[in-house]
């Protein structure tokens, strides 16, 4: 691995020890994150206590990882990357209470074959966020409290989709599945701040969704804090019109935000990368990157995308109270796990866990 000191060149006015560490060039804008798994914060703790102030839980905070089966509750992977963001003097966002993937099979079901009612869910989403918030509180200080619940359309998320994409939640509950959770959120830990998270917040139709839903739940006095955009961006906006990435702008970006905020809730970037395929675009294995044809070029082209968003991130620091990376380096990340062989290199660092021009992108301004 190489040493911290060595990142980019350049970069009029930047202190030098500044810029070879990211979370204290952004001392004065927003905490910079990083989500971990449960080998990561390990294999990469030098880069994370280098450069980062905060971490999320991949995968270890969610409904499946914190209740396989019904009541009983397994802590310890979560502890673990818990302990270690404390000992680090970490902040640590909590991700995610409830959301359409990544449940146990008993949550939906009466156990007799048919669906659960909805009296039972809703004391089964009680006892679930009671328990998760209550265990960590004074340690997350922040929750994904409510993920994905829009469509692209900016119609909420049904139970009449393809499995995989479908709600249950709202499906058995209804629409109030959303205020509930942050209600009982909130009532477990009163200074957790809540977030509702969602993806392509660029998109006009679903940034007009999410508005209109975030306004009802504050007007009708629902503890909701923020709003989390996952930010998993592509090299360059889709050609193709009808693709949702043909809106991938950060002009499109800034609408969000400036939305959101108008309702005066705080706003963070919860799961930022940037892939190097564009969608609408057909890849196969010969044209699927590697470390030997993620050349230069390409290097550049994603050094200067991250660079123009972080310039609106900063723009807007007055309501962005955090950025975080959907992983460290790109020797893991969730996008080259797909079953496809497709490997990917979104992050600001690179296999070896040495800085990216990306890196250099976002710490020279
Ligand atoms: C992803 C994880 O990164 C993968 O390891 C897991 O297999 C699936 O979930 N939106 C979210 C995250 O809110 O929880 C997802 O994380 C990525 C998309």
């Amino acid at each position: 691995m190489a040493d911290a000191t060595s990142a980019g060149a350049g970069g009029g006015g930047v202190p030098d020890g500044d810029r070879n560490k990211l979370a204290d060039r952004y001392k004065n804008y927003f905490p910079i994150g990083a989500a971990v798994d449960s080998q990561s914060y390990m294999t990469h703790a030098a880069l994370l206590k280098t450069h980062f102030n905060s971490v999320t839980a991949e995968n270890e905070m969610k409904f499946e990882s914190l209740q396989r089966t019904e009541g009983n509750f397994t802590y310890d992977a979560a502890d673990r990357i818990v302990s270690f963001a404390v000992a680090s003097n970490m902040k640590i966002r909590g991700h995610a209470l409830v959301w359409h993937s990544q449940n146990p099979s008993w949550l939906f079901s009466n156990g007799a074959g048919g669906t659960v009612s909805k009296e039972a869910l809703l004391a089964r989403m009680n006892s679930h966020i009671s328990n998760v918030v209550r265990h960590f509180e004074g340690k997350v200080y922040a929750w994904d409290v409510v993920n994905e619940a829009m469509m692209e359309d900016g119609t909420y998320r049904t139970g009449n989709l393809a499995d995989g994409q479908r709600s249950r939640w709202y499906e058995i509950l209804g629409e109030s599945y959303i205020a509930e959770a942050f209600k009982l959120a909130h009532a477990a830990d009163p200074d957790a701040k809540l977030f509702y998270n969602d993806f392509y917040n660029y998109l006009p139709a679903k940034q007009q969704g999410i508005y209109k839903m975030l306004k009802g739940l504050l007007d009708q006095g629902v503890p909701v804090h923020g709003v989390g955009l996952q930010a998993h961006l592509n090299i360059e906006p889709s050609t193709v019109s009808t693709n949702q990435a043909y809106y991938q702008r950060v002009a499109n970006m800034e609408e969000a935000i400036k939305l959101y905020s108008s309702l005066g809730l705080e706003v963070q970037v919860t799961e930022l990368d940037i892939s190097l395929y564009i969608p609408g675009v057909t890849y196969n294995p010969s044209t699927f990157y590697t470390t030997a044809t993620f050349t230069d070029e390409l290097k550049a082209k994603q050094a200067a995308r991250y660079g123009e968003f972080f310039e609106l991130f900063r723009k807007y620091r007055s309501v962005i109270s955090g950025v975080t990376f959907w992983g460290i380096a790109d020797d893991n990340t969730w996008l080259s796990e797909f079953s496809s062989g497709r490997k990917d290199f979104p992050l600001l660092f690179d296999v070896d866990h040495d800085p990216k021009p990306a890196y250099d992108a976002v710490v020279d301004f």
